[in-house]
């Protein structure tokens, strides 16, 4: 995904380990950062259907990550939306460096980030419009 922003370390491999995930905050930012047997992957924590907040124990340790408001259900790998389907969360670049997770947080402010960014991801129709393969 290619959005403005900038890498900060978040965590190490030491602070999540398989199974779990983590809710961390930067520049107004909800992250939730999710290790699925091994591989990190983040997410801005708002689900696409009416912004619930997507708690760490949103996580079922497997492979699906479930928004407590509404129940909607997303694949942990990818962020897709499996029940209902057509939408996704928004996925964050990760790196990790030796036992350091980096995830790339948007460099603009959050409410245009919203807008502009989460706002329209959320939509499938346009989600092209930003370089990304529906
Ligand atoms: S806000 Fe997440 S399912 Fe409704």
């Amino acid at each position: 995904m290619n959005y403005p922003g900038e890498f900060h370390k978040l965590l190490t491999l030491d602070d999540i380990y398989e199974g779990e995930a983590k809710l961390v905050e930067v520049n107004r930012y909800e992250i939730l950062v999710v290790n699925i047997k091994g591989e990190i992957k983040a997410y801005y924590a708002r689900c696409a259907h009416a912004l619930g907040l997507i708690e760490s124990n949103s996580f079922d340790g497997e492979e699906k990550i479930i928004c407590p408001v509404h129940l909607w259900e997303y694949n942990a790998r990818t962020g897709e939306s499996i029940n209902p389907v057509g939408s996704s969360l928004f996925p964050l670049d990760v790196k990790v460096e030796g036992s350091d997770i980096f995830v790339k947080v948007p460099s603009v402010p959050i409410s245009e980030f919203k807008v502009k960014w989460f706002g329209m991801y959320r939509q499938r129709g346009v989600i092209n419009e930003f370089g990304v393969n529906s």
